[in-house]
């Protein structure tokens, strides 16, 4: 993706291996190893900290620069437990049962509606009796929305929550949310999110 290969292509991987805040909460108290499939992986930040917690991860992104940056990391920890894909999601065959988590944030957006209902309906299909799937999208309330600078799709409220109703839903949140900044928008700003965590 064009857009992001120039994101990652002034901002470095951060030097230290820290999650995103969804994967702080699940790691420990939900996950006791195994492998893990992350969908739109971006520098890795949830990947590479999962790898160095001896979980098998593979990592899919259509970045290059991103799996590029993010293969320097592994080599220099040597995780040898990481995969990592150059490629776009929606190709992504997920072999059935494999993954213990597949986690998919902040991307689905990126993708047409059409695109993004098939993939979460494939990973409902595919995952692993017992696996976890964590997502994280934008919806309608993200400013976003209203402006010139839109992302292709939107979820609409508790859109997910009625998506997994057949599945446990372990955590969800909807919201407003500050969010203080990240590659390609350094300032504080606010999103319209939407996350789950669910239990197959
Ligand atoms: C906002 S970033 C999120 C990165 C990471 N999941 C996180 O939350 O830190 C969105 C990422 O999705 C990737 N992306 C967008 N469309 C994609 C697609 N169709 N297939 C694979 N990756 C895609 C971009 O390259 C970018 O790295």
């Amino acid at each position: 993706m064009e857009k992001y290969n120039k994101i990652y292509s002034s901002s470095n991987v951060s030097e230290d291996i820290k999650p995103s805040q969804t994967i702080s909460l699940i790691w420990k108290n939900f996950l006791s190893g195994g492998s893990i499939l992350d969908l739109g992986c971006g520098q890795g930040r949830d990947s590479l900290f999962l790898a160095k917690n001896d979980f098998l991860v593979t990592a899919i992104d259509s970045s290059e620069v991103a799996i590029n940056q993010i293969k320097v990391k592994k080599n220099e920890f040597s995780f040898d437990n990481l995969e990592l894909i150059c490629g776009d999601i929606s190709d992504f065959k997920i072999e059935n049962g494999k993954y213990d988590a597949i986690i998919c944030r902040n991307v689905l957006n990126f993708l047409d509606k059409e695109k993004t209902l098939k993939i979460v309906n494939n990973l409902k299909t595919n995952s692993k009796n017992g696996a976890y799937i964590v997502i994280d999208v934008f919806t309608k309330d993200d400013p976003s929305f209203i402006s010139d600078n839109k992302f292709v799709c939107y979820f609409e409220e508790q859109e997910l929550l009625k998506i997994f109703s057949d599945f446990k839903i372990v955590y969800y949140l909807e919201n407003i949310i500050l969010d203080n900044g990240h590659p390609g928008f350094e300032l504080p700003h606010k999103h319209g999110v939407s996350k789950i965590i669910v239990q197959k």
